[in-house]
């Protein structure tokens, strides 16, 4: 199986000894505390996972502005977003100033429970010209009408580096416990079902036909023994559909239309970026640490609105140096309808006339949705638009 990122075998910081555990868990309730940002709890679980592999915990400011500005670490290692723990002043407290550990504390999970114990390394200050130059090369703006950018922008300037080790996955395991999954229980299932290559799909949405034409497309590409739908289960903007909905509809997807055992429905514990290029790369980074042979990049991947270009995400891969990462990319051009072949094509891969596509918007979609109107079956499978409307309907009332 393809190796990890940087390291020859995975490097969950979760603490699975469960004595350790529970010594580790008592210890945290008398350490001095920070409240961790939603951001920076998912991150967390990332690293208790082993899709961060091979990060000991989050990065101080040297780290983090070598990631933003040249997409490695000063050791040399490829990484693609700054991983960091940022709080605000209020969280600086003397004990806290005077601590060589201190416990991260949870805002996701009611009570706030140490999520894990950072061994501190430093405590600094982000200068404004800092957080910017992070803030502009990550997400390749500043503008906070990014849904990514004040998730950054507004947690503070107090950046506590250091390991860590985990407790816990926060909310994941109990909201989701037939997809939440980790890097080191993914690799285990890929090697029991006897996979060797397998191509992952990255999803924050509900499957269409789009989608799940994209995933038969490159799975017969590069001729995969199976697809690896890899859904994101953390926080979201505003509008975009719960994970709890989209989980429902790809496993009715799936179920209906995709051959037995061919498909591994998993989701991870992470808040959306809407980073679009650098996403991808780190879309890419665990998906490899997943023991993914391969990963399918689209159309406007991880964006939001008109930040990027449609395949802004699929040209950085050329930017970064070839030994950067083992895990295979395939890009996917825009997927849709055609009337004349009656199938999901690649527009690439089948240039007829503009006529030939049937689309429509985003927004005719869910306007249809929300009205009871079943969309048509060129655009979402029957059984998928039926929980759509049923959420959606919901939503309304
Ligand atoms: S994302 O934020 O997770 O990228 P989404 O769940 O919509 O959003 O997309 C998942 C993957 O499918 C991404 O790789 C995206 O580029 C790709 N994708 C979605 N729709 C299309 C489409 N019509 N054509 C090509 N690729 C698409």
């Amino acid at each position: 199986m393809i190796k990890p990122h940087g390291a020859e075998t995975l490097t969950p910081l979760y603490v699975s000894d469960d004595a350790q555990r529970a010594e580790l868990t008592k210890e945290a309730e008398q350490l001095p505390s920070v409240m961790l940002s939603s951001g920076a709890a998912a991150s967390a679980v990332m690293l208790a996972s082993g899709y961060f592999t091979p990060l000991t915990g989050y990065m101080n400011i040297a780290e983090a502005t070598s990631v933003a500005s040249d997409m490695k670490l000063p050791n040399g290692l490829f990484w693609p977003v700054p991983i960091m723990n940022i709080v605000p002043d209020d969280q600086i407290t003397d004990a806290v100033k005077n601590a060589d550990r201190i416990a991260l504390r949870d805002p996701n999970v009611n009570g706030n429970p140490p999520l894990a114990i950072m061994k501190v390394s430093a405590i600094e200050s982000l200068t404004p010209e800092q957080k910017n130059l992070i803030i502009e090369k990550t997400f390749g703006t500043t503008d906070p009408e990014h849904p990514g950018v004040p998730a950054f922008a507004d947690v503070g300037d107090n950046v506590i580096s250091g390991s860590i080790e985990v407790l816990n996955y926060s909310y994941f395991p109990e909201d989701f416990p037939d997809t939440f999954r980790t890097a080191v229980e993914i690799r285990d299932d890929i090697a029991a079902r006897g996979w060797e290559t397998v191509v992952a799909f990255q999803t924050r949405n509900p499957m269409h036909r789009a989608h799940e034409g994209l995933c038969k497309i490159a799975q017969e590409a590069v001729n995969a023994d199976g697809i690896l739908i890899h859904m994101l289960l953390g926080k979201l903007k505003p509008g975009d559909i719960p994970a709890a909905v989209r989980d429902a509809c790809i496993r009715t997807m799936v179920e209906h239309y995709f051959p037995e055992n061919t498909v591994s429905i998993t989701g991870y514990g992470f808040d959306m970026l809407y980073a679009g290029p650098r996403e991808a790369l780190l879309h890419a980074v665990f998906r490899q640490n997943c023991g993914a042979s391969h990963f399918i990049v689209g159309r406007d991947h991880a964006g939001a609105g008109d930040f990027y270009g449609p395949f802004d995400a699929q040209k950085i891969f050329d930017t970064i140096p070839e030994d950067a990462l083992e895990i295979g990319i395939f890009r996917g051009n825009f997927t849709v309808w055609s009337k004349k072949r009656n199938e999901i094509v690649m527009m690439s891969d089948s240039p007829h006339d503009a006529d030939d596509y049937f689309s429509i918007s985003g927004t005719k979609l869910r306007e249809m949705l929300a009205a009871g109107e079943p969309p048509p079956p060129e655009i979402a499978r029957p059984e998928v638009a039926e929980i759509l409307m049923e959420y959606y309907q919901s939503e309304v009332n």
